[in-house]
């Protein structure tokens, strides 16, 4: 008799320093070092890296940051959001994110903020659902936000801003 395809244990939890090797080991060549540098500014405090895991692997993670340094006014945004391509599709992003919002309610926060390049073809359905909505708002980004993208880009990425209230449920 075959057995039925186990469910993927989904979990999530703000990244220690453990986690470093595997998630060094899933840089690209865009982001080949930052991961060091995420767990150093969260170790600096206001910057909080949520990794996700599925089977007790690392599989992705996504930062919130609350610290207003990078020349745009959104506090807190949420930024980097980076599934590894064997996880996608697994509700992993979602759960991520989710982990993210509940962190900002905890830390006072009543929204979330980010930027998205308007030709993301996976991560506009993904924040839409979550109940993400576009402010009108534009930003260059040059923040490095889109440093996971993974079409050619280009010199000068124009991002749209989108808007979560955390007060609904
Ligand atoms: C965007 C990204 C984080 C999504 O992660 P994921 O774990 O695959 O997403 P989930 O499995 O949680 O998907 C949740 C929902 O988002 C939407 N979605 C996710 N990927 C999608 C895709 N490729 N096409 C269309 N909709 C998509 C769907 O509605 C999906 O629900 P469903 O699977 O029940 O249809 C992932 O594709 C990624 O890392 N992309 C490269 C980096 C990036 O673009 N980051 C965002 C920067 S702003």
């Amino acid at each position: 008799m075959t057995e039925a395809p186990k469910t993927p244990q989904i979990e999530t939890r703000l990244a220690t320093a453990e986690d470093l090797p595997e998630l060094e080991a899933n840089e690209t060549a865009k982001t080949k070092g930052h991961s060091a540098s995420y767990l150093e500014k969260q170790a600096a405090g206001g910057y909080y890296v949520v990794v996700g895991l599925i089977d007790g692997k690392v599989s992705g993670r996504v930062i919130l940051d609350t610290v207003q340094d990078d020349g745009t006014p959104l506090v807190p945004e949420m930024k980097l959001l980076w599934v590894f391509p064997q996880a996608r599709r697994m509700g992993l992003g979602a759960k991520m994110t989710q982990h993210l919002e509940e962190l900002a309610r905890e830390l006072g926060y009543e929204e979330v903020f980010l930027g998205v390049t308007p030709d993301n073809p996976a991560a506009i359905p993904l924040y839409i659902g979550l109940g993400y909505t576009p402010t009108g708002d534009h930003r260059s980004a040059l923040n490095m936000s889109v440093i996971d993208g993974e079409g050619e880009g280009t010199d000068d990425p124009v991002e749209a801003i989108y808007r979560k209230s955390l007060l609904m449920r």
